[in-house]
């Protein structure tokens, strides 16, 4: 039986509610095909700082690097908000991806037939279907670069920089070609460089690759643009890539294209390290404790964190029961449901795709 260590960082808010529900359906990945998840809870984000002050203790980076993978809720909420940025929940995540390098995030958005009646596009539009990777830099730009705040002469001001170097962009937009090759071979660069020096080089790097990519056809896009064409023409995008920043606000739109973010899931790679796997929403503290988060980013990610694993069959089980779930009834969590549907919580619909993984 082969044994995997896995380092849960349930979080705050509904992440502890969609992180159990994705454990049973492990679990039950486990039983099925004959492995041993053993699952090391560990702390980050808000409720890291009340246990011990800082948003990401040592003892969860070294649990970490020494798990095979890490699965992740969501951290942050109203509770921390006023602390200063660098004891933010937020910072323990940022800190997590820094210390196990995980400079590539990939964001899959694919519109299910079965949710089509959640997409909030024209159905002209929706019908061509939705089908596209955001591959989003994670580990550089502004999201790193050097931030102030301090008195000037018109009161406070405050700055973040965007910086890029050329391996950073190398490497990022090397995933980029790859995975557009191993798909419908189109990659869509998006950046700002009309506007901004970064984006130029941005720009420039990405075009110096593109000969080693023959097969792959690259697009630049215009942020700006890129944000209209998402919610216009969604079908034409294959594979995305770009900077931290706008690869933030582009998935979050990219989600709700597909019918909710409560559906996204992403993992986020590096050279050496555990990969890190999560949902992209955030810890909705508006509906925790409720059981009402929807859990399918969530277990959707464990199915990607299979992957990272070489897990292919077991991750396409997880795949599958939740399409099956979708498609063959008609329970759904409040954030997808319509007419017809009925309303189930995050336990529920957990136990429903689990229970399909054992079929
Ligand atoms: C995400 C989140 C994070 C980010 C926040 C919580 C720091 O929005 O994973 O998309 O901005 O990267
Ligand atoms: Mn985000």
């Amino acid at each position: 039986m082969e044994k995997y260590t896995i380092a849960v960082i349930d979080g705050d808010g509904i992440g502890p509610e969609v992180v159990s529900a994705t454990l049973k359906v492990l679990t039950a990945v486990g039983k099925k095909f004959g492995h041993k998840f053993s699952f090391k809870h560990v702390l980050m984000g808000g409720c890291a700082i009340d246990a011990t002050g800082v948003p990401l203790p040592k003892k969860t980076v070294s649990a970490c690097k020494r798990s095979n993978a890490v699965l992740l809720g969501a951290v942050g909420g109203p509770k921390w908000d006023k602390l200063p940025g660098h004891l933010r929940p937020e910072a323990g995540l940022l800190g997590i991806r820094a210390a196990l390098g995980l400079y590539a995030n990939i964001r899959p958005a694919v519109l299910y037939p079965s949710l089509a009646a959640a997409c909030p596009l024209r159905p002209d539009i929706a019908e061509k279907g939705i089908d596209l990777i955001v591959v989003r830099e994670l580990t550089g730009g502004m999201y790193f670069g050097k931030r102030g705040l301090k008195e000037g002469k018109f009161g406070a001001e405050a700055w973040d920089t965007e910086k890029y170097n050329v391996m950073e962009i190398q490497r990022i937009c090397k995933i980029g070609f790859e995975t557009a090759r191993a798909r419908r071979k189109k990659l869509t660069s998006i950046d700002k460089a009309n506007v901004l020096e970064s984006s130029r080089l941005w720009r420039k790097t990405v075009h110096e690759m593109a000969a080693d990519y023959p097969d792959v056809v690259l697009e630049d896009m215009l942020v700006d643009n890129a944000a209209m064409q998402l919610v216009k023409n969604p079908a034409q995008f294959d594979v995305i890539v770009t900077s931290n920043m706008f690869g933030d606000i582009l998935s979050d739109e990219a989600s709700m294209v597909t019918g909710s973010i409560g559906l996204l899931a992403s993992s986020s790679l590096g050279e050496k390290n555990p990969g890190l796997f999560e949902p992209i929403h955030g810890s909705a503290p508006d509906i925790a404790g409720q059981d009402k988060a929807n859990p399918i980013a969530t277990i959707l990610s464990a199915a990607m964190l299979l992957l990272s694993l070489k897990l292919d069959k077991e991750a396409n089980a997880v795949e599958n029961a939740v399409k099956a779930v979708l498609s063959e009834t008609a329970y759904r969590t409040g954030d997808i449901a319509s007419t017809g549907h009925t309303v189930v919580g995050c336990v529920k619909m957990g136990n429903l795709i689990q229970e399909r993984i054992k079929i």
